[in-house]
């Protein structure tokens, strides 16, 4: 049975939180355990050099991010877990792709063409003012990881389609170009089940809007953040509505359908928004305790998150290095003899 490759990759700026692992991380372990399917996970390492030229941000962040993953339980002799850098294989398929993709295609690109209205709506002279080659080609990177190892499913956010869109055409171009199947066309999925976690000001928990609950904070730091999560102003013995509400959103998230439930009925009820918020913070902390615990320990052990990492890049390098000897004589960059 050939199993269906399922590939995402994890941009690796910023410190997980709740809405990470709600929305992408736990989908995706739960995903790795089926039997049928063989997932690529990798930390897009090269694409944060794009968004972040902090060079001590991003090291923190790759192995923050390595740790969470490991912590939450994903199983790498399973799933194949990597870093983009270590696969020295997927610049030089970006490069390959770049020579295929018209410049075109790159200018109708979403972020790209954020970056020139925002460059517009301030009166800028040049509308590719700070605009580098690695916002401009992104998508490109972003194929290569993908055509690597011929996914079949790319499990995103909406905002990614677009770019699984390109990398289709890409790969079809290609195909084309050079007469043969060397590309599978990938797909996106977007799970429409999969919840986007409100934040502290009841907006998406999202890096960018500084309102996340990272995973693993002290016990202290978690109640703190819960404490801070934006309620209104109705008093205890009111009814409440648990929809809408981003503190029983975030409780959902976690608890079975069954405490779900009774959490409703203590809104009904009209319990008090600091009861609420106790009762969420010790059932988040319940939770996050162990894996917690294992973070830590993770953390200190740098060594050894190398190592998973270095048999990753093992695994994937294997399939990246069979790709690019065919690819190499495909466009003419083959041996002599
Ligand atoms: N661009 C993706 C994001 O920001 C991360 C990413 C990089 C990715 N390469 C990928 C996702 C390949 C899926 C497949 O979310």
């Amino acid at each position: 049975m050939t199993k269906t490759r399922v590939l995402t990759g994890i941009t690796t700026t910023g410190t997980p939180h709740l809405g990470n692992y709600v929305g992408a991380i736990k989908p995706a372990i739960a995903a790795s355990q089926d039997p049928s399917v063989q997932s690529y996970y990798f930390l897009a390492d090269l694409h944060a050099l794009i968004k972040c030229q902090d060079p001590r941000r991003v090291q923190e962040s790759r192995l923050e991010i390595a740790a969470t993953w490991l912590a939450l339980g994903l199983d790498t002799d399973n799933a194949i877990f990597y870093r983009q850098s270590d696969i020295t294989e997927i610049p030089e398929l970006t490069w390959m792709l770049s020579c295929v993709c018209a410049k075109g295609l790159m200018n109708r690109a979403h972020a790209y063409k954020a970056s020139v209205a925002e460059n517009e709506a301030v009166g800028n002279q040049d509308p590719d003012k700070g605009i580098t080659m690695g916002l401009f080609g992104y998508p490109v990177l972003m194929a290569a990881d993908i055509l690597m190892f011929n996914a079949h499913k790319v499990p995103v956010g909406r905002d990614q389609i677009q770019h699984i869109e390109m990398a289709r055409d890409m790969a079809g171009r290609f195909n084309h170009l050079y007469k043969g199947d060397y590309f599978t066309l990938p797909e996106a999925v977007v799970d429409e089940k999969v919840e986007v976690l409100g934040g502290l000001d009841g907006r998406k928990m999202s890096k960018s809007y500084n309102n996340t609950i990272p995973l693993f904070v002290s016990e202290k730091k978690l109640l703190k953040l819960v404490r801070k999560i934006k309620t209104n102003s109705l008093e205890p013995g009111e009814p409440k509505d648990p929809d809408g509400c981003t503190l029983f959103q975030i409780y959902a998230a976690f608890a079975t359908p069954e405490e779900t439930q009774a959490m409703r009925r203590q809104y009904e009820e009209g319990i008090g928004w600091g009861d609420a918020k106790n009762q969420l913070f010790d059932y988040l902390n319940a939770h996050l305790r162990e894996p917690r615990e294992r973070y830590l320990a993770l953390m200190e052990d740098p060594g050894h998150i190398e190592s998973v990492l270095a048999k990753g890049a093992e695994r994937a390098r294997a399939e990246a290095a069979a790709l690019m000897d065919r690819l190499r004589p495909a466009v003419g960059l083959g041996r002599f003899v």
